[in-house]
């Protein structure tokens, strides 16, 4: 297993390999909002949530933002008895050291961060669980290349976070596999958001059966996506 190079710069995780930040300490808060939970609608979604169980899929696990952003909305609107499934892939984990600093500066999620800190460190290549906040939350860590550990998935995910750094900087991330396995682990109203516009990523997903719609994109990037599985193939999705 191969942990990821990380180097802080203004207590912003940027990644050495990839060329690209994580996520930025003064806004990334607000992009995973933004971004990834109102345009999935998370927070109405937890709110009105009927089954005992939510599954959301990520692309790019890194330094868990999404993750604790999302838990936290769910333990405050979420059905106490209902169960968050968070499945998420994972090519370079990031190193424990790394992964404290960034929960470290993320103090209002700590009462999850310190739980998954604290199961951290036996980290191996392919499936780690952990259960946290006395079992309200699920979280699959995938550990290994997207190509290898998305067939092995089997659950439908309710929402995908696709967040596996720019397309062009990263295209396996991006790949007409990965959105066909998509299509694999999708049901009817399945939705996604995306950070990028990118026409190859709008393309891809069109062509395995998501409505794609452009939005206004966060901070400085000019658009993103969202969109919804639909039953453009009749019986693919169940
Ligand atoms: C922008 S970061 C994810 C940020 C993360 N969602 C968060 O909230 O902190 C993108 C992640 O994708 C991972 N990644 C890149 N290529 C990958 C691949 N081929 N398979 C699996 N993960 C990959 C990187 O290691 C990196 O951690």
């Amino acid at each position: 297993m191969q942990f990821s190079n990380i180097k802080w710069i203004n207590n912003q995780p940027y990644s050495i390999d990839f060329n690209d930040i994580y996520f930025s300490t003064d806004d990334g808060l607000l992009e995973t909002e933004y971004v990834f939970i109102e345009h999935n609608q998370l927070k109405q979604r937890f709110t009105s949530l009927k089954n005992t169980h939510f599954t959301i899929i990520e692309t790019g696990f890194g330094a868990g933002l999404n993750f604790l952003a999302v838990t936290a909305h769910w333990l405050a609107l979420a059905p106490v008895i209902a169960k968050l499934h968070y499945i998420s892939i994972e090519k370079y984990p990031v190193k424990l050291a790394d992964l404290q600093c960034a929960m470290h500066l993320l103090p209002q999620f700590s009462l999850v961060s310190s739980e998954l800190i604290s199961q951290y460190s036996n980290l191996k290549l392919g499936l780690n669980r952990f259960s946290l906040a006395a079992g309200r939350i699920l979280l699959n860590l995938w550990v290994g290349d997207i190509a290898t550990q998305l067939p092995q998935i089997n659950d439908k995910a309710d929402a995908w976070l696709l967040d596996g750094f720019a397309p062009a900087k990263n295209p396996e991330m991006w790949s007409t596999e990965v959105f066909s396995h998509m299509a694999r682990l999708s049901k009817i109203n399945t939705t996604f958001a995306t950070f990028t516009s990118a026409g190859k990523v709008r393309r891809g997903l069109q062509a395995v059966g998501f409505e794609v719609k452009k939005h206004a994109g966060f901070g400085k990037k000019r658009e993103m996506l969202s969109g919804v599985f639909g039953d453009v193939f009749g019986g693919l999705a169940k």
